[in-house]
């Protein structure tokens, strides 16, 4: 598998959330190629909102930043996300970053390529939150339509993984050794899973018969997905 990592924080050694995406990482094989991105470092800007993105994605003033991402994404087989949960919701840098990739959204022009990928999602908290904040994250995958997404979310009881409790980190490391175990066996010939279908379907009605946008309909119709074409095999 090719995979891509985001990592929601530069912390590494001490950080729970990094650690736990080395365990699974561990877990995959020798031949895979994995690819690291930390944020805020590998985004370091808000976007601006100048909505140019949705006419053409090349011309984001962070297209620099955005594009070697966007590459090692459409590379990849599948994404793994990594956020601890601050004041009940992903990190201000990993909402700047999902912000930027606003124009894959299905209501406006989704990559063909996400809809054979797979994601994780891992995110800690010290006592609660983690729902949340996984949300905030999924919501990004199911609207880019990416196929299927996994979800880990743990409450570490600490701010440190140095002081994480051994118990709890052996809880931890069966919960994502299973997790890896799934996604390997999943990762041949992966399909949209129904959530993912059902969004693009309504939202292939929305553009077909309301066509809110030329550059969205014009889009959509280039693939042929306003007729019997779709993103997935
Ligand atoms: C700014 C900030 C806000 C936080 N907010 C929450 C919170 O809302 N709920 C919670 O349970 N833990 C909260 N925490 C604790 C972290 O989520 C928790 O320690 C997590 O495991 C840290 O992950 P990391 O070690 O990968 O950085 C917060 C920590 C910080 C620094």
């Amino acid at each position: 598998m090719k995979i891509t990592v985001i990592y929601g924080t530069p912390r590494k050694k001490n950080s729970s959330t990094y650690n736990i995406a080395q365990q699974f990482i561990k877990c995959l094989d020798d031949e895979d190629v994995i690819t690291e991105f930390f944020l805020p470092t590998s985004m370091p800007n808000f976007c601006r909102g100048c909505s140019k993105c949705f006419i053409d994605y090349t011309d984001c003033p962070d297209y620099e930043y955005l594009n070697p991402i966007l590459e090692a994404i459409m590379n990849s087989d599948l994404l793994i996300f990594t956020a601890p949960v601050y004041v009940y919701h992903v990190p201000g840098q990993v909402k700047a970053f999902l912000d930027h990739f606003g124009y894959q959204w299905m209501a406006h022009q989704p990559r063909q390529e996400m809809f054979s990928k797979q994601a994780l999602i891992i995110s800690t908290a010290a006592g609660s939150g983690t729902r949340s904040t996984i949300n905030g994250i999924k919501d990004s995958m199911n609207f880019w339509g990416i196929a299927r997404t996994y979800t880990f979310g743990g409450n570490t009881h600490s701010v440190d993984w140095n002081s994480v409790d051994e118990k709890r980190k052996i809880k931890f490391e069966k919960k994502i050794n299973k997790l890896a175990r799934t996604i390997k066996a999943k990762s041949v010939n992966v399909k949209p899973c129904f959530k993912v279908k059902l969004l693009f379907y309504v939202l292939r009605f929305i553009h077909k018969y309301f066509r809110f946008s030329e550059d969205n309909f014009k889009y959509w119709k280039s693939f042929g997905w306003l007729n019997r074409k779709r993103p997935w095999k």
